[in-house]
């Protein structure tokens, strides 16, 4: 049984609302961070280990410990809530059922940081969650855990939501903050990092939701206390939000011991794949992390086997291995067809690509172009070698990463279910008559 960290009063109803939350222990921690220092506050984050969950896995202790601090300049957190990662819905359920927990994390790291006003970007698409948040804000402030003067400690902080307008760029930190001042997202050149040059051009730490959420139970138990759970450099609990060909889809917790085949086939988590069919691939970190064939999924190249971490996931590189990311994990069975799901994503990120950089605006739509032709059978061998020509070029190639997500998915189709590509082109007319003819492959 995985161990519950922040899902652990998910179930209570009326959790939402600030009397139950208070009434299970809620804002202890902050009521315990309020009256440490801020380095002792930033020391339990170091300490914890904790990774940032929105996708990069960077420690999030060293991004505070880098936050610049100018004399007299202003310093703001700024929470990334613009969860638009296919297949990534966990920061959702966070916000739509445990709203305080990311306040009650906001209060404590904003503390720590030296924020007097900080943020929530929220996606666009989440349109009624915004309401949610500004609720459970009210209410925190009426109980003086937000506003001047917090629990008597001179600390001042307001939170503000802002609501983005539908664009998954704005979700790369600089975009956001780009979006947030008023202005088209378009990513700006790291370095400079927004610990040094952010919101305003003042120090800013953007962070996830969950990363900020896992701030309450880091300070409730002690960073030391959080490292011993999970496994090497994957410390404390992950929420992983599964979807696709699995019997129960949904957000869960884990602690990052487990493997990837009892995530999948355990009644705790995914329950296993529908009408006994059999596991093909599976994308384990949102869209943008490769895709992986069932074999390599279930045990590493060496035979170990394969665990729901960040290192095992990563084992081996691009060439065997995937990436947590965000915890959007995709299953396909054996009846998906791999190119038709690629050329999904490849439109996807074509039309999601801000078009700043030219190997992403043109790449990501030269990609989609050719996956549409082979996918209706209307392509020829050479095209397999251009998409694998055209998406090495994207890669590394452009000021944010969406031109990496864009190409890895590609590159890992390729690299691993080649044979589906030729079968679309040797097989044309099965392409256009039987759903891909995946069937009878
Ligand atoms: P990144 O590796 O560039 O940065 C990670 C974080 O560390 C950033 O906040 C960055 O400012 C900070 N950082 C890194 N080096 C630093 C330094 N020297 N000084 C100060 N701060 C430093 O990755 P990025 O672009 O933030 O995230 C990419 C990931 O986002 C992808 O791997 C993907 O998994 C994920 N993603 C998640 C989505 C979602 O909906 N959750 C959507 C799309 C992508």
């Amino acid at each position: 049984m995985s161990k519950k960290l922040l899902l652990k009063n998910a179930h209570i109803e009326g959790i939402r609302y600030f009397e139950t939350y208070r009434k299970h222990g809620g804002y202890e921690a902050a009521e315990k961070a309020l009256k440490m220092s801020t380095d002792e506050v930033l020391e339990e984050v170091k300490v914890s280990g904790l990774r940032g969950r929105g996708g990069a896995g960077f420690p999030t202790g060293m991004k505070w410990s880098f936050l610049a601090k100018p004399e007299g300049v202003p310093r703001h957190l700024v929470v990334n809530a613009d969860e638009s990662e296919p297949g990534t819905f966990k920061d959702r359920y966070l916000m739509e059922f445990l709203p305080h927990l990311l306040i009650e994390g906001m209060l404590i790291s904003s503390y720590c940081l030296g924020s007097n006003v900080s943020y929530i970007y929220i996606r666009g698409e989440y349109s009624w969650i915004p309401d949610i948040l500004e609720e459970a804000i009210e209410e925190a402030k009426a109980a003086g855990f937000l506003g001047k003067n917090i629990l008597g400690t001179g600390y001042d902080l307001e939170i503000y939501v802002q609501r983005g307008a539908g664009a998954y760029i704005c979700g790369e930190e600089t975009a956001l903050l780009e979006s947030l001042e008023g202005r088209r997202g378009n990513p700006r050149l790291k370095p400079p990092f927004p610990a040094v040059k952010g919101l305003w051009e003042r120090p800013t730490v953007v962070n996830n939701v969950e990363s900020i959420a896992a701030v309450v139970p880091i300070i409730e138990i002690g960073g030391a206390e959080y490292a011993k759970i999970g496994v090497g450099r994957s410390t404390g609990t992950k929420l992983i939000s599964a979807c696709g060909n699995i019997n129960k889809p949904g957000v869960y917790e884990i602690d990052m011991t487990i493997t990837v085949e009892e995530f999948i086939y355990s009644d705790e988590y995914c329950g296993g794949i529908p009408n006994g069919k059999k596991l093909k691939a599976c994308i384990p970190g949102g869209s943008s992390v490769p895709i992986v064939p069932a074999n390599l999924l279930l045990k590493t190249i060496n035979g170990e086997p394969r665990y729901m971490n960040y290192e095992s996931l990563a084992d081996g590189g691009f060439a065997t291995g995937t990436m947590m990311g965000s915890g959007g994990f995709i299953v396909l069975d054996e009846d998906q067809c791999v190119v038709n799901h690629t050329m999904t994503l490849a439109r996807f990120y074509n039309h999601e690509s801000c078009g700043q950089c030219t190997p992403c605006r043109e790449g990501t739509g030269w990609m989609y172009k050719i996956l549409k032709k082979i996918e209706k059978g209307e392509g020829k061998m050479e095209d397999i070698d251009l998409l694998w020509d055209i998406q090495r070029k994207i890669e590394g190639n452009t000021i944010c990463p969406l031109g990496d997500a864009a190409a890895w998915p590609v590159a890992a189709a390729i690299r691993h279910f080649r044979d589906e590509f030729e079968w679309h082109v040797n097989n044309p007319e099965l392409c256009l008559t039987q759903n891909y003819g995946i069937a009878n492959y």
